[in-house]
């Protein structure tokens, strides 16, 4: 609408092996909803190594990328896409610092977790890096549109 010139921006948040072990997935779902955005694609997987290198392409050289992609693949994770107005930036300001002991108390990572190897979630750091990301992780078909039935609800 006018409103919201990029409502329909897109992000992808997923809920790291340590997350789903935690019973973290449900807590860190209803933020999400309850800030307003719309979920529109939603899986849990055993990511493949090959899924893994691709999505942390750009941390290939740093001295924590192997353990990085042993966490990754320790378990299954959950992943999303969700849209909304601003979605990319917003979903950063509520997953917190990337090390949680310089989160913010209030964010995902803030509430969740103490240490940068066990941080919880992941998000998109860009709209176009969010475009990348999802192309990875979702096959077009796997993304639903959907309204509201009930216009009483706000969209
Ligand atoms: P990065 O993309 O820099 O952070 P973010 O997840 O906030 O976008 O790094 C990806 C992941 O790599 C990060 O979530 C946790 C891990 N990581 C470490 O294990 N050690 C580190 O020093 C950093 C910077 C990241
Ligand atoms: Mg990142």
């Amino acid at each position: 609408s006018a409103a919201f010139p990029d409502e329909r921006e897109r992000t992808l948040i997923a809920i790291k092996p340590d997350g789903v072990q935690r019973r973290l997935v449900g807590q860190i779902m209803q933020r999400f909803e309850q800030r307003g955005f719309k979920l529109v694609g939603l899986k849990m997987l055993q990511v493949s190594e090959d899924l893994l290198s691709q999505h942390y392409c750009e941390l290939r050289t740093k001295p924590f990328y192997p353990s990085l992609l042993d966490y990754m693949s320790s378990g299954p994770v959950v992943v999303m896409v969700w849209e909304g107005h601003k979605v990319v930036q917003t979903s950063r300001t509520m997953v917190g610092h990337t090390n949680p002991a310089e989160a913010q108390a209030g964010t995902v990572r803030g509430d969740f977790s103490f240490h940068v190897s066990r941080n919880v979630v992941h998000a998109s750091d860009s709209p176009e890096g969010a475009q990348r990301e999802i192309q990875l992780w979702f096959q077009s078909k796997e993304l639903l549109k959907w309204e509201c039935c009930d216009q009483t609800i706000t969209c």
